[in-house]
């Protein structure tokens, strides 16, 4: 039997490579950094299927120039605003995603961004790193307190929930905004629906898990910081795009708002001089959220999972663009 042809835009978990080394052909990048766009561009026209990561560009011109080989494109993540999702779906090509078991992981890593702001672990451990932990003082390095506080979760699907469940073990008052109510999710979060000013009044914690997509672009600028509170924190793990970053600078810079925690940026990676990298009331981490080995793993194997079946021709298990099939 001929086997299939594969390209991977990088070396992912091995559990995922192990997975489809018997049936498909594979060519892994072997870079730490992505390939070029002209040499995915190349690599994806050699091949019947491409498993690929946040970090490639997948355009429209990719996609067609490797027709009518190319059978399915498979993502090892969840968002997919990487790739012309209307354009694949056009072409009839299928793209697999991997929501779901990255869910606990990023969920945790929001509340690891959120607790390191407000309690300032970063600047803490540079301090102390510096030499500069003099005595116990009633004064040092002060933070505000998480137990109690208004949480405000906007985007309120699986992320967003599993985000909210941790915020009852912290005695918190939920809140959220999403385009649609969901009962059932408030049931059993006990978070409340608000409109999105309102949640960004009342909210101690903002914290983001909407996808991004043209109408949720900027969806946080300079009108938004001027309405939260001066004290509240903002965290970011969903896209970097969400948040206006000028804007954001300003806000922080000017304490608007008091602090923010960031996984992801509006070009990544962040140049070394962006001015959002000046200051304090920042802590940032380089797109890493769902990144527990058991997440990286499980998304590996769902991505091999969704490859294969495109290879085969079967229906993708997960699959971002099932009207496709229609
Ligand atoms: C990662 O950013 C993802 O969308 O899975």
């Amino acid at each position: 039997m001929t086997k299939y042809k594969a390209f991977v835009t990088r070396q992912i978990p091995q559990a995922g490579l192990d997975s489809l080394a018997s049936t498909v052909d594979l060519e892994v990048w072997p870079g730490e950094l992505p390939p070029p766009y002209e040499t995915l561009a190349e690599k994806v026209r050699q091949v019947d299927g491409l498993l690929c990561l946040v970090t490639d560009r997948i355009d429209r011109q990719l996609m067609e120039s490797a027709l009518p080989a190319l059978k399915v494109i498979s993502q090892m993540a969840v968002g997919i605003d990487n790739i012309d999702i209307q354009a694949a779906t056009g072409m009839g090509i299928p793209v697999g995603n991997t929501p779901g078991v990255l869910t606990e992981a990023t969920a945790d890593f929001a509340w690891a961004l959120l607790m390191a702001a407000a309690r300032r672990v970063v600047e803490a451990d540079k301090l102390t790193r510096a030499g500069g932990w003099k005595t116990w003082g009633p004064k040092v390095l002060l933070g505000v307190d998480i137990y109690g506080a208004v949480l405000g979760i906007v985007g309120f699907r699986r992320i967003g929930q599993a985000v909210a469940r941790r915020g009852r073990g912290f005695g918190m008052r939920i809140l959220y905004f999403d385009r649609s109510r969901d009962p059932a999710a408030e049931e059993a979060t006990g978070a409340a629906w608000m409109p999105f000013d309102g949640l960004l009044d009342e909210a101690d914690f903002v914290t983001i898990h909407t996808s991004l997509n043209a109408e949720t672009v900027h969806m946080f600028g300079a009108d938004q910081f001027a309405r939260m509170k001066r004290s509240s924190i903002l965290i970011n793990t969903a896209r970097g795009p969400l948040i206006n970053q000028p804007d954001l600078y300003t806000a922080l810079f000017n304490r608007t708002i008091a602090y923010a925690g960031i996984d992801v940026t509006e070009k990544e990676p962040i140049s070394a001089d962006d001015p959002l990298l000046t200051l304090d009331n920042l802590v940032i981490t380089p797109h890493i959220a769902s990144g527990s080995l058991q997440a990286r793993t499980k998304m590996a194997l769902m991505a091999a999972e969704n490859l294969l079946a495109g290879l085969r021709g079967e229906r993708l298990p997960n699959c971002a663009n099932p009207e496709v099939y229609r």
